[in-house]
């Protein structure tokens, strides 16, 4: 196939093609092109498992002491307070919406709502970007535009522009926005938006005034610009195109915003989101943005991929393509989460200058859908709580997980292909615990501050991280990346704390039978299941391993296996020690029209509706769903914490067509 033929088929513009090929640039973004041709199974189901890595030659130290301070006054170099939200977010390909949330704002797909209320139970809430590459063509429609697929809430066109580049406009209808309402409804869920930047002269503003109007204070942020300094490369921009050029289309916009009273909002711009792979934040902070723009910022934001399988996946360019087996030792050495994040230092104490959150606005373990083997195994949770802990202590405030559909390997959660379609049949990503667990790292006291220990940094097998939670030390994260059943390498770390030890820590293991494992991944004791299991609802018993401590020698310690990784909690009080399964559960538990359908608070919808209300009657083409609301179906279900009483309106199970 030639690439001509291979562009147009994925949906992606020449100009990305070529950018693979002859520049072998690594794309720091992702989008959701067809998977490459000659794979048979999708990727998101891809069964290849990697050997496990090697040891190393030289003997880890296996038992080892950390000395803790018990205070957090003492301990210096801590990052900022974590506030709510958890710490990982999800970044939403808008081309994914319909098969991932939902076609529509009546089918909302009920293992995306479980998931999200795991989180948001763990964390007091949960964060949201819906964009990427495909926000800057984004125009809004009407529900009834004819092309698009009846009932769904986006689309795209390929529609050629100018010379080689094709421009996919991309669609959406308020349906999107009203989506997002009944989720924030539901879930304690803020949402992130893009505004469409590939023309800064006619600014398309519909998503920041519906956006505005349908979502209020649940729409945190409106992204300006993704990954501007791709935007020669994409054909986006003239060549010449700099940061100055960036910072002043985002004065353009502001200029343009001000007079609009259809913004009442309209400093909640978020930018650079810069790739890193040709400008750094640097090279836009040089133009005195900051200073200029800040009083009109949310946050501030990059985005960065460690690796890129773009040969592999698009372009198939032998000489190109990265051998996963290889690549896996990346993933397994602390060091390089260091340097992953390390370049971010710098901004992070600019953003904690101007009181701005610094958010990782997209990333996973490789862009182009990550690697088989790597992104779909156990090594992607470690590593994710690994690269999630350091991007935590060097002060980021959260990092959004992108999300693709089935041609990727990466994803956190991937509904089922339409065929199959069934509510129990989604597929739980191993980033997604990576996820859960950093939720419950930092709980939802906003007190929880973080460190990396440095344990054994010459390995960087072992590496370790303090918690400490209202000026305490409340926690400590202990991986083992090496993968070794006979036990050799199974470690024992003993803990020892200034002014003594509690009479015993409890622990809770992320497990799986070895560092490639795909299947069978639990976190203390319980798992969401394997491919095409998976409702969203934890299964199993929870399983915390009390550890009595030796408080005479001032010593507690830990058992960490070859792989593994422990949360040790301090606090016998601690209320992620207990959390499991989230108690507020969308069990699906009826049937319609071949959909299944869950129950969900029908009075909470019908109250909580108010941003929306108005439009949406004026909008008769995109409200049937919801007038239908009255036709209850069902029995009555009650939730453990009495939040989703009746079983209402259909919530039903949707999936899209793949996002190209
Ligand atoms: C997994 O993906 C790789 C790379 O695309 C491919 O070579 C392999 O055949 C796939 N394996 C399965 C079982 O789908
Ligand atoms: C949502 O999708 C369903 C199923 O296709 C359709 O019947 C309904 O009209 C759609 N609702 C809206 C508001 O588009
Ligand atoms: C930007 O995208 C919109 C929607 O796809 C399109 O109508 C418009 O012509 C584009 N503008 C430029 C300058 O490319
Ligand atoms: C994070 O911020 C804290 C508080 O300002 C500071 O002490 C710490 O050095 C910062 N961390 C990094 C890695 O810059
Ligand atoms: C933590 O911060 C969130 C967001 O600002 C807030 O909603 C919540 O009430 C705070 N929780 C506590 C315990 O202060
Ligand atoms: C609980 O987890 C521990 C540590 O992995 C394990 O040894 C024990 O067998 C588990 N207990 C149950 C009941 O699964």
């Amino acid at each position: 196939m030639n690439l001509r033929a291979l562009a147009l088929l994925s949906g992606v513009s020449y100009a990305i093609a070529q950018v693979t090929v002859y520049g072998e640039l690594p794309l720091g973004q992702t989008q959701s092109f067809a998977e490459w041709q000659t794979t048979t199974v999708r990727a998101a189901y891809n069964s290849t498992q990697l050997q496990v890595p090697a040891l190393p030659v030289e003997a880890i130290t296996n038992a080892f002491t950390m000395q803790l301070a018990k205070d957090a006054a003492v301990v210096s170099g801590l990052s900022i307070p974590h506030v709510g939200a958890g710490f990982f977010g999800f970044s939403i390909e808008m081309s994914v919406i319909n098969q991932v949330l939902g076609k529509n704002s009546s089918f909302i797909n009920v293992p995306f709502l479980n998931l999200m209320a795991n989180i948001a139970e763990r964390a007091g809430q949960v964060v949201v970007r819906l964009g990427g590459n495909t926000q800057e063509y984004a125009v809004l429609v009407d529900g009834d535009d004819p092309r698009l697929e009846v009932g769904h809430s986006y689309g795209k066109v390929e529609s050629a522009s100018t010379g080689t580049t094709l421009t996919p406009a991309t669609m959406f209808t308020l349906e999107m926005l009203y989506t997002c309402r009944k989720i924030s409804d539901m879930i304690d869920l803020k949402w992130f938006l893009g505004i469409p930047f590939n023309d800064s002269v006619d600014w398309r503003l519909a998503i920041v005034e519906y956006g505005e109007e349908i979502l209020g204070d649940d729409l945190l942020g409106l992204q300006a610009g993704n990954e501007p300094d791709f935007y020669v490369q994409f054909g986006r921009r003239a060549p010449g195109y700099t940061a100055y050029d960036y910072f002043n289309e985002v004065g353009d916009l502001i200029n343009v915003m001000a007079p609009n009273d259809r913004i009442p909002r309209k400093n909640i711009l978020i930018a650079p989101s810069t790739s890193g792979k040709v400008w750094q934040a640097e090279t836009v902070w040089e133009t005195g943005f900051l200073d200029a723009y800040q009083d009109h910022m949310y946050g501030i934001t990059v985005e960065y991929y460690p690796w890129d399988n773009c040969a592999a996946m698009y372009t198939g360019i032998e000489a190109n393509i990265r051998d996963p087996q290889e690549i896996l030792n990346y993933y397994v050495d602390h060091n390089n989460a260091i340097a992953l994040v390390s370049p971010y230092h710098n901004t992070g104490n600019l953003a904690i200058q101007v009181r701005k959150p610094l958010m990782m606005f997209e990333t996973n373990t490789a862009s182009c859908g990550g690697f088989p083997g790597i992104s779909n195994s156990y090594v992607a949770a470690i590593w994710g709580l690994d690269y999630g802990l350091q991007m935590a202590q060097s002060n980021f405030t959260h990092a959004m997980i992108h999300v693709g559909g089935q041609n990727v390997f990466y994803n956190p959660f991937t509904a089922p292909p339409t065929e199959e379609a069934a509510f129990n049949q989604w597929t739980v990503g191993p980033i997604f615990y990576s996820a859960l667990i950093m939720a419950e790292v930092f709980g939802k006291s906003n007190t929880s501050r973080t460190i990396d220990l440095q344990a054994n940094m010459g390995s960087g097998s072992t590496p370790a991280y303090a918690i400490y939670e209202n000026d305490q030390i409340s926690k400590v994260a202990l991986f083992n990346f090496l993968s070794d059943p006979t036990g050799a390498n199974d470690l024992s770390v003993a803990l020892t704390v200034d002014g003594g030890v509690p009479a015993s820590v409890n622990v809770k293991y992320l497990l799986a039978a070895s560092i490639t494992e795909l299947n069978d991944i639990t976190w203390a004791g319980q798992t969401f299941g394997n491919s095409k299991q998976a409702d969203g609802r934890l299964r199993g018993d929870l399983n915390v391993t009390n550890v009595p401590c030796d408080q005479a020698s001032n010593i507690c310690r830990v058992y960490v296996p070859a792989p593994g990784f422990a949360l040790v909690f301090f606090n016998d009080g601690d209320e992620a020690l207990r959390v499991s399964q989230a108690s507020q559960t969308f069990a699906t538990t009826a049937w319609l029209k071949g959909h299944n359908t869950a129950t969900f608070d029908l009075q909470a919808i019908q109250t909580s509706n108010g941003h929306g209300g108005a439009q949406r009657d004026d909008k008769s083409g995109t409200s049937v769903g919801f007038r239908k609301k009255g036709a209850a179906v069902g029995a009555r279900k009650l939730g453990w914490g009495g939040m989703l009483a009746l079983v209402g309106g259909v919530v039903g199970v949707w999936f899209g067509m793949d996002g190209i």
